[in-house]
């Protein structure tokens, strides 16, 4: 077991910048331990090592968080710049006000090697005014600073990891003002001793920092990424996180392609519309501060402006150089990403973007099914394809029901979708539907609405059933 609370130091700037007091912090976790907050910890064999504090992160991501994140267009290179950039377009573009309120560093942020403390240091090239002082810039927006980091000893771009720092490196976070951790499993698996569970490994793993998180007394949204592992159990983590993380990666790194072609069984669910089918092992584990993560959108991404890295994985995938989503594709994405409730966080460059990417980004009726208080997960409708069509319904609260038809084929497709099969139930003064991409606003006729759909290629529908004459509550 790693007794992380030994081997925390207090920097001198949480000493003389910060009013956090490490002492106090100690108090608790020794207290904690002697009181048996020990909470919904799994239960491993491999323990945790430090005591967990749920009540400080309870209340976090009642909703699936939405925001930015530095990888898909800056890779290992991102700077400073590159944030507050993002952080003013989140602002002039609108897309604060639509919700998107994370703005996350990723990997790359950080020198190869610690100080003498212990403690982790931004690049001075990249980050000249430290991390606390790009918190202070983020949060002045009225926006959230997300940071990365790893279990493991190294991150996936060879940074320092938190392997055995994990208390030191929360502290350091919270100190920091960082409100997000992306915590990525990258070289922790091969650290597993012999005996032990490839999967009591990760669940360890990731605990032992979200313990560290809530020790800090700050709310730090938590998100895993158990995929980057290239472990099975990794990718099932919808099977164990609800009680560990905030949210969860559900598919390997996704990258702009539609589907996925030639053969990448070693690196599944790139394209967008690679993880509809696995969906339904997924699907129903996402709620109210616990959810899916289908990893970055790809919406607006273009080959003049990405991180090499991903158009890589995106020509891997798909045997072609140069990809995007174009504009339906982009609808369909966001519209999937809605229906399964998971974290939005765009990764295109906003201060460039199309005003086409920039609509649908900012779609308040889609975003709206995306952040619906209800949290119920959706459900997949008519089998595995329904006349060629992908098929899911969800109820939201107040008893609305969303409704999302995806053509996955290369051909235009029409049909009419009978309400019975979607589960609909009957309403005496029938339904309105709302379009959520045309806007357009219709009545249904029957007591129980058929949707009728007429899709290009790679299209979705997404729209909103009201059931007419509803009393409200
Ligand atoms: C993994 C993750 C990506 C990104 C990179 C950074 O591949 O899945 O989202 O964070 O690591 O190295």
């Amino acid at each position: 077991m790693i007794d992380d609370a030994a081997r925390v130091r207090r920097p001198a700037w949480v000493r003389t910048r910060f009013g956090l007091s490490l002492s106090a912090l100690l108090t608790v976790l020794v207290l904690g331990g002697l009181c048996g907050l020990g909470g919904d910890a799994p239960d491993v064999s491999v323990g945790v090592g430090i005591p967990a504090h749920r009540e400080v992160s309870a209340g976090l991501a009642r909703t699936p968080p939405m925001g930015w994140n530095s990888w898909n267009l800056r890779g290992a290179a991102v700077s400073a710049v590159d944030i507050r950039a993002a952080a003013d377009a989140l602002v002039v573009t609108g897309m604060r006000g639509a919700g998107y309120r994370y703005v996350t560093v990723d990997d790359g942020w950080m020198l190869p090697t610690r100080d003498e403390h212990g403690t982790l240091i931004a690049d001075p090239g990249r980050f000249p005014g430290g991390i606390a002082a790009l918190a202070r810039y983020v949060h002045a927006r009225g926006l959230r600073l997300g940071i990365y980091e790893s279990p493991g000893r190294t991150t996936c771009q060879g940074r320092p990891g938190s392997y055995g720092h994990e208390a030191h490196d929360a502290v350091t976070f919270a100190a920091w003002g960082v409100d997000y951790l992306k915590y990525d499993a990258c070289s922790y698996p091969g650290l597993r001793p012999a005996g032990t569970s490839a999967r009591a490994w990760l669940v360890a793993g990731f605990t032992r920092m979200r313990n560290a998180l809530d020790a800090t007394g700050r709310p730090i949204v938590y998100s895993i990424n158990p995929s980057s592992s290239g472990d099975p159990a990794g990718e099932r983590a919808w099977s164990w996180a609800s009680s560990v993380a905030n949210l969860w990666r559900v598919t390997n790194d996704h990258a702009p392609c539609w589907a996925t072609v030639l053969p990448m069984d070693y690196y599944p669910g790139v394209c967008t519309s690679d993880s509809f089918d696995p969906a339904s092992a997924w699907a129903s584990e996402g709620g109210p501060g616990h959810w899916n993560d289908l990893d970055m959108l790809a919406v607006g991404l273009t080959p003049s402006a990405v991180n090499p890295d991903v158009e890589n994985l995106a020509s891997l995938a798909t045997g072609r150089v140069s990809n995007q989503l174009d504009d339906t594709e982009a609808r369909t994405e966001l519209s999937v990403w809605s229906m399964f409730a998971s974290a939005l966080i765009a990764g295109n460059d906003l201060t460039t973007m199309s005003p086409a990417t920039r609509t649908i980004l900012t779609n308040r009726a889609v975003l709206a099914i995306d952040q619906d208080p209800l949290g119920a997960p959706a459900s997949r409708r008519g089998g595995d394809s329904w006349d060629g069509l992908s098929v899911w319904t969800r109820p939201l609260a107040g008893g609305d029901t969303a409704v999302l038809v995806v053509n996955r084929g290369d051909t235009r497709r029409a049909a009419d979708l009978p309400g019975s099969p979607l589960a609909l139930r009957a309403n005496p003064a029938g339904y309105e539907i709302a379009d959520l991409w045309t806007g357009r606003l219709t009545r249904t006729a029957g007591t129980v609405p058929t949707l009728s759909v007429d899709l290009a290629p790679h299209e979705a529908a997404l729209v909103r059933l009201t059931p007419v004459g509803r009393t409200a509550g």
